[in-house]
């Protein structure tokens, strides 16, 4: 098998690849000469994005789908365009994601279900229906994208921290199951990084400086720096890596201080 740092002609869906790190992980794909595919639920920005990119990258495939990833007819939406228009997927990343920020005791039913529906149950199910054409693929590449809050407290929502734990177990389990299959499953998982999920969280100074001092390297991610641990994972460069956690966080996780 010849191996390169490149996506050259490799089929990739991003879900959720209208803003931040989904957007970005498009961006980098494309610049890798993959073919992308993105979806998101905002039909504007999805259309003024796919727009900017086939300006900017002329001779590469770039097409955004309306598609909610906790919707059945949704998921069923993008299998079909992927096998008519791609026949096989090689890359697939489970972007998507939501936070609402509150104590475990505030939460309703509605809002926490939600979390999970959309964070950890959806790359369940987009997984799944995909996996006719990640097997076709012979060679394919599945990357989650979880959180640090995955793997320890950092006072981000108990529904969220559940969501992201729940992702990393889902990915090792998926990675055994699908091995025979040469589909490779792993997790990245960042730890602030500035896209318009975090907005409203770096406003509040106090944090942004509690946030500051917890990180050795002393700043906030750039979406770019996620997309180019998922792009390592997504290529062959990484063949023999499955059901790891890739944790990008600064040097956050191994520090006390
Ligand atoms: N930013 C951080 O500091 C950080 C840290 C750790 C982990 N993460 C994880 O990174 C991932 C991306 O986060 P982000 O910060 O880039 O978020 P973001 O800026 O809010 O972007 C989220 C993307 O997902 C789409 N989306 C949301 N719900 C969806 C749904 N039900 N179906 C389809 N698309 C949906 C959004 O578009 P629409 O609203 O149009 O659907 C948007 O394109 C998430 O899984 C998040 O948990 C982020």
């Amino acid at each position: 098998m010849k191996t390169s740092w490149n996506l050259k002609d490799r089929k990739a869906f991003v879900t959720g690849g209208s803003k931040g790190i989904g957007k970005a992980t498009v961006i980098e794909f494309l610049e890798l000469e993959a073919d992308v595919l993105f979806s998101a639920r905002n039909e504007d920005e999805i259309q003024n994005l796919e727009k900017e990119l086939k300006k900017e990258f002329p001779n590469s495939f770039i097409k955004g789908i309306k598609a909610d990833v906790t919707s059945k007819a949704d998921r069923q939406k993008a299998f079909n365009w992927i096998e008519s228009n791609f026949q096989k997927l090689d890359i697939l990343v489970n972007n998507a994601g939501i936070n609402i920020r509150k104590s475990a005791l505030e939460y309703n039913e509605e809002e926490y279900r939600k979390i999970l529906e959309i964070n950890l149950i959806a790359p369940f199910e987009v997984s799944r229906i995909l996996y006719p054409l990640l097997q076709k693929s012979q060679n394919a590449s599945v990357v989650n994208v979880g959180s640090v809050a995955g793997s320890q407290d950092v006072n981000s929502g108990l529904p969220y921290a559940m969501s992201k734990g729940g992702i990393n177990q889902q990915t090792r389990s998926f990675a055994v199951e699908w091995a025979e299959d040469n589909i490779r499953v792993n997790t990245v998982s960042p730890w602030y990084t500035k896209t318009p999920l975090t907005e409203a969280v770096f406003e509040n100074k106090e944090k942004l400086e509690r946030i500051l001092l917890r990180t050795p390297l002393g700043r906030i991610a750039k979406a770019a720096e996620m997309a180019s641990v998922i792009a390592f994972l997504a290529m062959d460069k990484s063949s023999y890596l499955t059901g790891q956690n890739i944790t990008v966080d600064g040097g956050m996780s191994v520090s006390v201080f």
